[in-house]
């Protein structure tokens, strides 16, 4: 790697790298990617693993910590995560005050926000795991059940001690007053996985966003509420629903796969295929290799057939024939299949992205932590190549036209 900021000393040069591809914003100890092989790993352990034998709320020690908690370090995340579970009384009032239509995604995002002011406390930051980052961990799941209570007109169901993680965000999204929902542990599981495979992916756009809204310290509540809001975009977390509603409509619409590959292909349409491609992965991602076999275990355990699962699947042995797909290196992103995930656990497809938020915060706080504690980081501040007039005499108002 050149050091730039030597480079720049040295010949006055900066670097034009829109969108950032080629440039090593931080330095990072806490996810290894390779895009050529298909690789990933939270603090070196294989995302394979993870998915197979740990929780969310461990791979969230992990993360955040930088190694993996003891039993009884574990057992008082827990027993912290649900004591943190309430939100603020006053905290709902916000929710009764958005239209009904409102995207989960901004609400989440301003209630996050709004945490600096209902939980000023800070002082805590510098121990490895604190109150704060679990606070954050344990009410943003509250948060987002509560903003689909509100959505659907139905009453809140709050946090109930004796379930964990997982299991509680299930009950209080699907009880309610004339079905009692009934905890099913392949489902707690199968969400513990979605979860974790989403949990940190290095210098994304969210990341990064969290990282630099962070670099000018401003307090952590604000700089996840800023990667929130970079995650809602169809490009990045927004991918989830945007593969859903296309699946629906090539289902409604009874587009043949082959139209739609041909519509993905032709430059002069917008169309792309959501779920397929990656800045870093030019192979299949890791992730969706997961997450496809999830979609069967789901899908039989909830005894349901998914028409959009098969058209899913024969798009991608479609776009995984094709040339287009093949020389730009197109493969099925965590995206892909997430949504039919989703849809089987009976999350309503405009909670899809918020379901990703769920899951990133860990890899957010434990970036931002990164970002705090290293003595080398300072403001971002990128520069630009000027493309506008070098001087512009100004001109009267009277004398305009
Ligand atoms: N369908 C059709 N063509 C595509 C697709 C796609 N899904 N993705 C990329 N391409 C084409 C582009 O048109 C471009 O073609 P060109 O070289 O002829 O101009 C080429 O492949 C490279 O694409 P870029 O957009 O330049 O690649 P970039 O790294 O900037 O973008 C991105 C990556 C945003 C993920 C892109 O592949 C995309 O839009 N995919 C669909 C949205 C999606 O699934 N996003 C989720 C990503 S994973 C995540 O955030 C969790």
């Amino acid at each position: 790697a050149i050091d730039i900021r030597q480079l720049r000393k040295e010949t006055g040069c900066i670097t034009f790298d829109p969108g950032y591809g080629n440039t090593g914003a931080c330095k990072s100890a806490i996810t290894y990617m390779d895009g050529e092989k298909g690789i990933l790993r939270y603090r070196g352990i294989p995302i394979e693993q993870l998915a197979e034998k740990s929780t969310f709320v461990e791979t969230a020690y992990l993360l955040i910590v930088g190694r993996l908690p003891t039993s009884e370090e574990l057992t008082r995340t827990s027993v912290m995560l649900n004591d943190f579970s309430l939100v603020h009384e006053n905290m709902k009032a916000f929710y009764q005050n958005y239209p009904p239509q409102a995207h989960p995604m901004g609400i989440l995002a301003a209630m996050v926000n709004a945490m600096r002011s209902f939980y000023p406390e800070l002082t805590d930051l510098d121990e490895e795991m604190n109150n704060t980052f679990l606070r954050l961990i344990s009410k943003i799941r509250t948060m987002a059940a509560m903003s689909y209570k509100f959505s659907i007109g139905q009453r809140v169901t709050y946090p109930q001690p004796g379930l964990c993680y997982c299991a509680n965000f299930l009950n209080m999204m699907f009880d309610n007053d004339v079905v009692p929902y009934h905890v099913d542990q392949d489902l707690v599981r199968a969400l513990n996985v979605f979860w974790i495979l989403h949990a940190d992916h290095e210098q994304n756009c969210s990341t990064t966003a969290v990282r630099v809204v962070g670099s000018g310290r401003v307090n952590i509540y604000s700089a996840i509420s800023a990667g929130i809001s970079a995650l809602w975009g169809p490009l990045h977390g927004g991918a989830n629903q945007a593969v859903i509603q296309m699946l629906e409509k090539i289902h409604k619409d009874g587009m043949t796969i082959d139209q739609c590959i041909a519509k993905a292909r032709d430059r002069e349409d917008p169309f792309r295929l959501m779920g397929f491609g990656h800045r870093v992965y030019k192979t299949y991602d890791p992730r969706g290799k997961i997450m496809k076999k999830m979609c069967d275990i789901v899908l039989a355990k909830v005894k349901r057939d998914d028409p959009l699962l098969d058209i899913a699947l024969r798009l991608e042995e479609a776009a995984l024939e094709d040339s287009y797909f093949k020389d730009k290196h197109l493969y099925p992103n965590v995206d892909f299949y997430a949504g039919i995930v989703l849809r089987a656990l009976g999350i309503p497809t405009n909670m899809f992205t918020v379901m990703f938020a769920i899951g990133r915060l860990p890899g957010w706080i434990a970036q931002w932590k990164e970002d705090m504690a290293d003595p080398e980081m300072k403001i971002s501040r990128p520069r630009q190549i000027y493309t506008g007039n070098t001087v512009n005499d100004y001109i009267p108002i009277d004398q305009r036209r």
